[in-house]
């Protein structure tokens, strides 16, 4: 088999659960894609931590620019964070060089998504980021391939895990702000700087982004409302309830006559609607269309493992070629209780559930 070599630059929670999965489940991914995925270079800040993973056979660089412009790899994985500087840097010197970049860094696309993307064309390369909005919930894949032949009228719902989290137990356990904030921090939920969550720029930069792709415009960070969480307290969460609504913090992109309107703000939401139900570090898409209708993705919005899923479909589409594996795994891949399952299914017209 081939071998796809990749570089990863940044390894904090995300970062370090990406080359966890990666080392756990080689066999697997490799036989799924038909290549060897194999992590060649590395940088982060600090060289000593344990994170879990064996860095044996890894190159370290200090500056995550140099990985990208030397390093002996055929993918870029950007899992820094932050917008300016070095991961912007990074991400330029290995699409310049024709290696396709995947990403997590949200706010790097927000302000300068559209001017990456560009560059990646002209330099016959891919930029992949359905790690960079909504954790885990497939929703890039889903807007730029099922839905590639619609045209969005709205795209809406609860994009940051941080937030949801707090409120969720505000409400339900009566917690106070600061402590939620806390929790959610060592869980692995918020930002580096968490003002971006409770602050709402986080949720604007993943509206962004799909504002964009749902209605090809070029990204407008400036034009979003931008209100957080911050002045939401128990009162307030209450009240709404013996009302009939719970609080959440939505962010909105819809077309209007007069354009597109983007905001991000608190929200008291129907208790019984779908979206009321989405609770703790849960996110929700929901997209309409004209040919789908409604549709309504949900599922973990942050965290490390939930977010190196998203950014390793799209380390298995570089490796794969950009065609995903298709019906039918190959015959070791099925256990011993599926080969079973697959005799009584031929013989009969039936597959049996338990
Ligand atoms: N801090 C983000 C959140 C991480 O809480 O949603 C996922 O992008």
């Amino acid at each position: 088999k081939t071998e796809l070599r990749l570089g990863i630059a940044g390894l904090g929670t995300v970062g370090a659960n990406v080359a966890q999965l990666i080392e756990r489940k080689a066999d697997v991914l490799a036989e799924r894609v038909g290549r060897d995925l194999r992590i060649t270079a590395i940088s982060a800040r600090d060289r000593s931590r344990n994170r879990g993973f064996d860095t044996h056979g890894m190159q370290w660089f200090d500056d995550p620019v140099a990985l990208a412009r030397e390093a002996k790899i055929d993918a870029f994985v950007e899992l820094i964070g932050g917008s300016e500087g070095i991961p912007l840097q990074a991400v330029e010197a290995a699409l310049k060089r024709g290696i396709p970049v995947v990403t997590a860094n949200k706010a790097l696309l927000a302000h300068h998504g559209v001017a990456l993307a560009k560059l990646a064309t002209e330099n016959g390369t891919e930029l992949l980021f359905e790690a960079a909005v909504a954790g885990g919930i497939p929703v890039i894949k889903t807007m730029r391939e099922a839905l590639s032949g619609n045209d969005v009228s709205r795209v809406y719902g609860i994009l940051n895990g941080t937030c949801n989290y707090i409120l969720t137990r505000m409400e339900k356990e009566g917690i106070g702000f600061d402590a939620c904030l806390r929790d959610a921090q060592a869980l692995g939920y918020a930002e580096a700087d968490p003002t971006f969550d409770i602050g709402g720029y986080d949720a604007a930069h993943k509206l962004a982004i799909l504002t964009s792709l749902a209605f090809g415009t070029e990204i407008s960070l400036e034009s979003i409302f931008i209100e957080g969480i911050s002045k939401i307290s128990i009162d307030d969460i209450t009240a709404a309830q013996e009302l009939g609504y719970r609080i959440k913090l939505l962010a909105v992109a819809v077309r209007t006559d007069s354009g597109i309107e983007q905001r991000v703000h608190p929200a008291m939401i129907p208790a019984r609607s779908s979206l009321a139900q989405v609770d703790g570090v849960t996110n929700a898409v929901a997209i309409d269309s004209d040919l789908l209708g409604s549709i309504l993705l949900a599922g973990p919005g942050a965290g490390g493992a939930a977010t190196a899923s998203a950014v390793l479909s799209d380390v298995m589409d570089v490796a794969g070629g950009f065609v995903p594996p298709t019906l039918g795994l190959p015959p070791s891949r099925l256990q011993p209780y599926q080969r079973a399952r697959m005799r009584a299914h031929e013989g009969g017209y039936y597959i049996r559930l338990a």
